[in-house]
């Protein structure tokens, strides 16, 4: 029996802050297909903590937020999207109110509407709201409630997306455009034919292609490695962020400590107790993310220590607990009591400020393809993005993409048929190990090589690696059954090599991008790195 089409008119890749609010946003006639490679909720906008950034008191201002955004991205925002975004900030803080979340309140916050604020680094006003310390909790459940209670959207959990399907796989087809997707049913292990008028990626960040990381498992760069096979644009791949605060302890997985530690007063200490960030930047503990990411990396090195520490005790106890419940009871479980000891950090990665380029209204290069949230680069962020402005970049361009999909939605229709999968010539796999080795090896090499400090040497060597994995993978790709791990291995490689070959380009150091070879900023290299595939094909005006 042949298999089946899946057909909606939207197809959504993703199911964190940029898909959820996207399958919101769009109107109850068109039928929206949600399509999440874990649970629903399971994504870093669950992970959040410090909150969402917007001008909602009325002392802070537009331009302010703006010029704070500009100096953390290091020369290489696009102002007209800086600003474009920071003005659409309020109205989207009020849809998530209208939808329910439940920010944290304070009514010495008068000016703010009632709504506490809170500081990170690079902001110079209290503009942060949030929902104590579990802000993508607050998020993800209200977004997740929401969805669940709508006709019109079809959610698909479990189940991974493994290749976009373009006119390329229908002969005749005129334009170069977006059809749909094929996606792995990680229940039934069957790929799907999922055919519709537009897709979405909204798949994340990528940034387990890093050993060490503050993000779920999810962030393989999924969506990044298929718009690019798919033949689009992406740019700025070098500037992979570290936040500079996670939990050091043998068995504490990928735990932030958020930056609003250090909104509210906590200290960067050395093992002997000396507060080194001044020494830095005369912002201290708040200078831009990428500053302090260096200035620990430096310290740790040049002591051989394993990790430093973050100090918030000399805050009253209950006022630590009442802001930062989840991070005081996740370190209890681990014997430390953040309201009397040091918290043991070290950097990790963090956030992918590159991504699938797209324009304001998020479309791709790719007719028909959309892309939102840590999966896109839209000019926000620059060499750096400044705390919790990505939740903010979610939803802007969620809503900018559900009003451009609403107005185009009467001139496309999904086709009637393409291929299915092929599974003719693959058999079950042999050697699960062979995945397991080179997913190791691959997040081992791009810590140690592609990390927070480059040089050119390291880079190359990098490369040779990545292109060894190339081989290998591919040849096991297409002789094996796909399933979920050789699924995210394929795209791991294909984001590391974008990395490297980004990193590789930038012969400046600016912003996430630091290399002892070019230690200096070079006021000639303004623009963002663009890497063109060579299926690129540049888009027809709809
Ligand atoms: P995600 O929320 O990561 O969701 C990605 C979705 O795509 C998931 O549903 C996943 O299952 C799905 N997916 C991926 N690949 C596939 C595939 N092949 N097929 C099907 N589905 C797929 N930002 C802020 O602004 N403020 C903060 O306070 C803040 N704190 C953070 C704390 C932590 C610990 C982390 C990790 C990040 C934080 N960030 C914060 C960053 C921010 O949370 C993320 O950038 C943002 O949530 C990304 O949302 P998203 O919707 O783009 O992706
Ligand atoms: C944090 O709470 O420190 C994370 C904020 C962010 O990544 O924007």
């Amino acid at each position: 029996m042949s298999p089946n089409y899946y057909r909606h008119d939207v197809l959504i890749l993703g199911s964190g802050a940029a898909g959820l609010s996207l399958a919101l946003r769009l109107r109850d006639d068109i039928s929206v297909a949600v399509v999440s490679k874990r649970e629903l909720t399971e994504g870093s906008t669950r992970y959040a903590q410090g909150g969402i950034s917007a001008v909602l008191d009325e002392r802070d201002s537009i331009e302010s937020h703006v010029q704070d955004t500009l100096k953390a991205g290091a020369g290489l925002c696009d102002p007209e999207v800086v600003r474009r975004v920071v003005e659409r900030g309020p109205d989207n803080i009020r849809w998530l109110l209208d939808q329910g979340v439940e920010f944290t309140r304070d009514a010495e916050y008068v000016s703010a509407g009632g709504y506490h604020l809170t500081r990170e680094g690079g902001h110079s006003h209290r503009r942060v709201v949030h929902a104590a310390d579990a802000t993508g909790q607050a998020v993800a459940t209200t977004l997740e409630d929401c969805v669940r209670s709508k006709a019109n959207v079809t959610l698909y959990e479990q189940h991974i997306a493994v290749d976009l399907i373009t006119s390329r796989h229908i002969q005749g087809h005129d334009q170069h455009r977006c059809l749909g997707a094929y996606i792995l049913d990680r229940g039934t292990g069957q790929v799907e034919t999922f055919l519709t008028r537009f897709v979405v990626l909204a798949t994340g960040g990528a940034n387990k292609v890093y050993l060490y990381t503050s993000n779920p498992d999810v962030s393989t760069g999924d969506g990044i490695a298929m718009a690019w096979r798919a033949g689009c644009r992406v740019a700025n791949m070098e500037f992979m962020q570290f936040h500079p605060t996670c939990l050091y302890h043998p068995e504490a997985r990928n735990f932030l400590i958020s930056e609003a530690l250090r909104g509210e007063g906590a200290k960067l200490l050395l093992p002997d107790g000396e507060r080194f960030m001044p020494r830095f930047d005369p912002r201290a503990e708040l200078a831009p993310r990428d500053i302090v990411a260096r200035a620990i990396d430096h310290e740790m090195k040049r002591l051989g220590s394993e990790c430093l520490y973050l100090d918030i005790s000399h805050r009253p106890a209950d006022f630590v607990v009442e802001h930062f419940p989840t991070i005081h009871a996740r370190c209890l479980e681990f014997g430390i009591d953040i309201t009397r000891d040091p918290i043991p950090i070290v950097p990790a990665a963090h956030y992918t400020c590159g991504g699938v380029m797209v324009d304001h209204r998020a479309r791709t290069d790719l007719a028909g393809l959309y892309a939102s949230g840590e999966t896109a680069y839209t000019g926000l962020h620059g060499a750096n993005r400044m705390a919790s402005n990505s939740l903010l970049e979610c939803l802007v361009y969620s809503e900018s993409a559900a009003q451009d999909i609403e107005q185009l939605m009467s001139g496309h229709e999904a086709p009637s048929e393409v291929p299915h999968w092929d599974e003719s010539r693959v058999t079950e796999p042999d050697e699960e190990v062979v995945v397991t080795h080179n997913w190791d090896e691959l997040r081992r090499f791009m810590w140690d090589y592609v990390g927070i400090v480059r040089t050119n040497k390291r880079l190359r060597r990098a490369k040779r690696r990545t292109d060894l994995l190339a081989q290998e993978i591919i040849e096991y790709y297409s002789n094996f059954r796909v399933g979920n791990d050789l699924i995210e291995l394929r795209n791991l490689q294909e984001v590391s090599n974008l990395i490297i070959q980004s990193a590789l380009r930038r012969r400046e150091s600016r912003g996430l991008h630091y290399t002892l070879d070019f230690p200096l900023k070079d006021r000639t290299q303004r623009g963002p790195t663009i890497l063109i595939p060579d299926s690129y094909q540049p888009r027809e005006s709809e």
